[in-house]
């Protein structure tokens, strides 16, 4: 069974157009529970324009299902994610200034600083999960880095899935196997959506969780937030049709 974890990072780029509390983060992180997600999903930047530093500790107390938090492991960060004690954090190698996460860990050039990074979570009872491509050497490299799972970067799967499904999908599948052969657990994320979200979790094997935002929250607007969570669930199999 693949969970949803819903990323409310869009309701807080919407609240911070404005200034004040609306809409509330806090409110939409119960909001999207009680309507079945499985999971709330942050990723706090260090200049904090959508997910502040305090929304995580505003938040971090009426979660009931899975708090993950994803970001770069700057100081900042992992003190931030110490403090809070998510169940999972998602290490992301993005620079500052990236307008979304665009790319995964070489985690060959990184293992080190992956490792000792880990090792801090890890020590902490926090699971923990690395974004990376789908190139074996990223799994094979994440394998020695101590973590608990992989979150595959699914934007190429996303980009290509009009074009070519089965050729986009190919890649996923083939990491999946080698992540599940190397005891990984799965997790996905980006750009994944109502039309891409069945085909992906059908072709990739042990995908535990997949982590959604934008499309979700942009649905949203159109289906209501009930609604669409329930459309996702049901993608995921999770609901009757
Ligand atoms: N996973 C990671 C590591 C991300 O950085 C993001 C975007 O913040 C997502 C998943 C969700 O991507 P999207 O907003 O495209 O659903």
């Amino acid at each position: 069974m693949t969970k949803l974890s819903v990323n409310i990072n869009k309701i807080a780029t919407i609240r911070n157009a404005r200034g004040g509390n609306t809409p509330d983060v806090k409110l939409a992180a119960e909001r999207c529970e009680m309507f079945g997600a499985q999971g709330i999903t942050v990723h706090p930047r260090p200049d904090e324009r959508h997910i502040r530093y305090q929304d995580v500790f505003d938040i971090r107390p009426v979660i009931t299902t899975e708090f993950n938090i994803e970001g770069y492991p700057s100081e900042n960060f992992i003190e931030l994610v110490l403090k809070a004690k998510p169940h999972q954090v998602t290490l992301v190698p993005d620079p500052p200034d990236a307008i979304t996460s665009n790319a995964g860990w070489d985690t060959v050039k990184h293992l080190n600083f992956l490792k000792e990074t880990i090792s801090k979570f890890q020590t902490a009872g926090i699971r923990t999960s690395i974004f990376v491509d789908t190139d074996l050497k990223n799994i094979e490299g994440a394998k020695q880095t101590g973590t608990d799972r992989i979150e595959l970067y699914t934007e190429p799967y996303a980009a290509n899935f009009d074009i070519d499904k089965e050729s986009a999908v190919a890649p996923f599948t083939k990491a999946a196997e080698k992540a599940i052969s190397l005891g990984l657990g799965i997790n996905a994320g980006h750009d994944l959506n109502l039309d891409n979200l069945k085909y992906f979790v059908k072709n990739v094997p042990g995908v535990l969780e997949v982590s959604i935002g934008h499309a979700l929250i942009s649905d949203a607007l159109y289906f209501g937030l009930d609604n669409t969570i329930k459309l996702y669930l049901r993608e995921l199999k999770q609901i009757e049709s």
